[in-house]
């Protein structure tokens, strides 16, 4: 493999791209978000970056508060519109037919037809240049219980979820490893066959 260098930019692919829902004093919008990322498991935070010249942003910034809306592929579409149009100046829900539903601990409203949705809180906002990331800590996450098998476990392989892969969206639907495969002991039985 022969490798060619690149002036630095953005080239972590593939990352996600989920649906931001923002509301302060009665206005809301929805917006596409790629720079998001899990950034402490304990306790639970997430953090998206914005420039500031998006409608979201000034929601944000005022209501400290915003969820995030995971899609799965049905909703690539609305995704993509969410991403080139803003709040300013469309009713985002209403034309990509995006559903509200009233959120538990926040303001603004989750996605219906999205199978997650997680509720968060700023607590912090870091200008980093371009974007400035607002550090949300997780207060609820919302989950389609038809993702769940008998026993509570959840199956998001079955969601069909989307991602964002340098300037495309893939489907996201097949598993190829589960994690600690790598290392688990073998049966005996299992090590014979692979021996043979
Ligand atoms: C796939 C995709 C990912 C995006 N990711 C971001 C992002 O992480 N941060 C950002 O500020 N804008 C991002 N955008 C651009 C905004 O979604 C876009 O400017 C949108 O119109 C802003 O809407 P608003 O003004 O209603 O908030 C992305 C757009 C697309 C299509």
């Amino acid at each position: 493999m022969a490798h060619i260098t690149w002036k630095p930019g953005t080239m972590l692919y593939p990352v996600p791209a989920v649906l931001i829902t923002s509301s302060f004093q009665g206005r809301d919008n929805v917006c596409t978000v790629s720079w998001i990322g899990t950034v402490c498991t304990e306790p639970p935070m997430i953090g998206i970056s914005l420039r500031p010249e998006r409608y979201t942003y000034e929601l944000i910034k005022k209501s400290k508060e915003f969820v995030v809306n995971i899609p799965d592929k049905k909703l690539v579409k609305a995704v993509d519109f969410c991403g080139v149009r803003s709040g300013k100046k469309y009713d985002k829900f209403a034309i990509a037919h995006l559903t509200r539903l009233q959120a538990e601990k926040v303001k603004a409203p989750l996605i219906a037809e999205c199978p997650i949705s997680i509720e968060c809180k700023v607590i912090k906002i870091l200008n980093l240049g371009s974007h400035h990331q607002f550090i949300g800590k997780v207060l609820l996450v919302h989950v389609d219980d038809a993702l769940l098998d008998k026993r509570g476990a959840l199956h998001l392989e079955r969601a069909g979820l989307l991602c964002y892969n340098h300037g495309f969206y893939c489907a996201v639907d097949k598993q190829i490893g589960k994690f600690g495969f790598s290392v688990k002991k073998r049966t005996k039985e299992k090590t014979k066959s692979t021996l043979r």
